[in-house]
C-alpha cells in the first residue's frame, strides 16, 4: 500500500519564530497519525527552525523550492546541498513557480534529478491553466508535464518520488476540481503517463496528490479515490486545527 502523504505549503507565510511556535504545536497534534506521512513546507529563512522544533516528532520539511544549478554564482538562489539535513522533500514545478519565476519544464526535470541524487524527494506539482482545461487540453497538457519532468529518472527512484496533481484554477480559488475529475486525471493520466513510460509495477509506487482549494469539508471525498494518495495543502494548512483534521481523515479514509 502506498503511504498516505499530506503536505502543507505554507507559501510566503509565516515568520522564522511564528513557524517553529506553530510546528511544536502542529507536532503534538498530529503524532496520533504516524502512519500518515506529514509533511510542512515553510519559507526558506524558516526551515532551520523548523527542522529543529521537528526532530523526534515523525513530522517532516519541506522546502518550496531549490536551484537547478549544484553550486555557482547564483544571487538569491538556495543550493541543494544547502536543504540536506534541513528537509526531505522539496516542492518543484509550483505552478506559481512556474508563473513567476519563470519555471521551465527543462528546469524542474534538472531540479528533480539533483534532488534525487542529493537523497532529497522532489514533490513535482503539475496542472493546467481554466483556459486549458476549458478547451479540453487537460489531459494532453497535464500528460506533457509529466514526460518532461521524468525524462531521465531511473525506475527505481520512483518510490522517493511525489506527483502533486494542482489545476491551476482550483488554487486558493474555493473552486476545487471534482473528486471524479481529479481522479481521472491522477490515475488514468498521470500514473497512466508513468506506466506507459516505466511499467505498471513502478508507476503504482508513486505516490500522487491533489492540490487546490483542499480542506476539511473536501477531503474525505478526494481520499476515497483509489489513485489519490494524499494532499498538497496551502490555505488549510496555516491552521493546526484545520491541517490535522486533514491528516486524520487521510488515515480514517486510505486505513493508516
Ligand atoms: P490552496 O493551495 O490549498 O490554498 O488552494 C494549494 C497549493 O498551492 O499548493
Amino acid at each position: 500500500m502506498r503511504i498516505p502523504i499530506i503536505a502543507g505549503n505554507w507559501k510566503m507565510h509565516k515568520t522564522a519564530a511564528e513557524s517553529a511556535a506553530f510546528v511544536k504545536e502542529l507536532a503534538s497534534a498530529l503524532a496520533p497519525y504516524a502512519n500518515v506521512e506529514r509533511v510542512v513546507c515553510p519559507t526558506f529563512v524558516a526551515l532551520a527552525g523548523v527542522a529543529d522544533a521537528l526532530r523526534g516528532t515523525g513530522v517532516m520539511v519541506g522546502a518550496q523550492n531549490v536551484s537547478a544549478a549544484e553550486s555557482g554564482a547564483y544571487t538569491s538562489q538556495i543550493a541543494v546541498g544547502m536543504l540536506e539535513g534541513l528537509a526531505e522533500y522539496v516542492i518543484i514545478g509550483h505552478s506559481e513557480v512556474r508563473q513567476y519565476l519563470g519555471e521551465t519544464d527543462a528546469m524542474i526535470n534538472a531540479k528533480a534529478k539533483l534532488l534525487l541524487a542529493h537523497g532529497l524527494k522532489p514533490i513535482i506539482a503539475c496542472g493546467e491553466s481554466l483556459e486549458i482545461n476549458q478547451a479540453g487540453g487537460t489531459d494532453a497538457h497535464v500528460r506533457g508535464q509529466i514526460v518532461a519532468a521524468f525524462e531521465g529518472i531511473a525506475a527505481a527512484a520512483l518510490p522517493k518520488v511525489v506527483v502533486a496533481y494542482e489545476p491551476i484554477w482550483a488554487i486558493g480559488t474555493g473552486l476545487n476540481a471534482s473528486p471524479e475529475f481529479a481522479q481521472q486525471v491522477i490515475g488514468s493520466v498521470i500514473r497512466g503517463t508513468l506506466t506507459s513510460l516505466y511499467n505498471a509495477e513502478a508507476a503504482a509506487q508513486v505516490r500522487i496528490q491533489y492540490g487546490g482549494s483542499v480542506k476539511p469539508g473536501n477531503m474525505a471525498e478526494y481520499m476515497s479515490q483509489p489513485d489519490i494518495d494524499g494532499a498538497l495543502v496551502g490555505g488549510a494548512s496555516l491552521a493546526v486545527a484545520d491541517f490535522t483534521t486533514l491528516v486524520s481523515i487521510a488515515a480514517e479514509v486510505k486505513g493508516a
